[in-house]
């Protein structure tokens, strides 16, 4: 995985940003990252050549959004609680690559002002992995530039009924009225405590929310492309953040329509 700076801007990509500067941004962006396999496939290749190109596609959009976007939270669909149903090779080839991916990039992150987070079950995942998502969150939790948001063993349901267990033990141990349980006090028990939600969510190669962020995308404007992720690209994240920015947001009221 390189680590030079891989990105001029195409013509269009450029009319594009300075199209999408004009306007307010989304403060969070949520990404589902699929279709890296398929893609794999029909080039005859492996599936871990798939993850490996998406790996580097997610490096690009990363980069793209602290230096042209100044985005505030860039929220990655990783690895699934359901992705555990895979061939074990494919689910160990995952883990090895995202503590690849945290050990090369970490000190660029830092220098970048990055702070990341990792939402989902750490506990459950490989030692070593483990081990590089405290240092990478140690290193950086002083930062406040992006909030860079791995969803990792992360499953929105699951993410759900913990965040009600910890309300519930609360109740019983006294500290808290069932009463006064709000949106805003549920929100802190969520992983994304403390962030904002997603304005925008984006999926490559399907058209579903498969279980993320069920709770937090109540609002979020939802933006899906036919490409798998390894195809994903700076032109195509400036159209879905161009075409969110062209969509009135009512929040249920009749405001803003004409
Ligand atoms: C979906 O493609 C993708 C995944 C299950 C993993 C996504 C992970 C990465 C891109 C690498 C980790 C990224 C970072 C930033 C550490 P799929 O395998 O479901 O594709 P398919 O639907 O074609 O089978």
């Amino acid at each position: 995985m390189a680590t030079v700076e891989r990105q001029s801007l195409s013509a269009q990509s450029q009319r594009l940003l300075n199209q999408v500067l004009q306007r307010p941004l989304p403060r969070h962006i949520a990404i589902v990252m699929d279709g890296n396999g398929r893609w794999a496939k029909q080039l005859d290749r492996d599936r871990t050549f798939g993850h490996r190109q998406g790996v580097d596609t997610a490096r690009d959009i990363v980069e793209f959004s602290i230096k042209h976007l100044k985005l505030e939270t860039l929220t990655l669909y990783a690895f699934s609680t359901e992705n555990w149903n895979r061939p074990r090779r494919e689910v160990d080839f995952l883990m090895d690559l995202m503590q690849r991916f945290l050990r090369e990039q970490v000190d660029r992150l830092v220098k970048k002002n990055v702070q990341l987070r990792v939402m989902g079950d750490v506990g459950a995942l490989p030692e070593s992995l483990q081990n590089e998502i405290q240092y990478a969150i140690d290193r950086s939790n002083s930062n406040d530039g992006l909030n860079l948001n791995l969803a990792v063993n992360y499953g929105s349901r699951q993410e759900i009924l913990r965040a009600v267990q910890s309300l519930v033990i609360q109740v019983q141990d006294g500290k808290l009225e069932p009463e006064s349980i709000n949106e805003h006090l549920f929100e802190q028990a969520l992983y994304t405590q403390g962030l904002p939600d997603p304005d925008l969510v984006i999926r490559t190669a399907e058209q579903r929310l498969s279980n993320f962020l069920l709770w937090q995308a109540a609002y979020a404007e939802f933006w899906t492309t036919p490409s798998p992720w390894p195809e994903f690209s700076i032109e195509k994240f400036l159209t879905a953040i161009s075409d969110f920015q062209s969509r009135p947001r009512t929040y249920g009221s009749l405001n803003n329509h004409a």
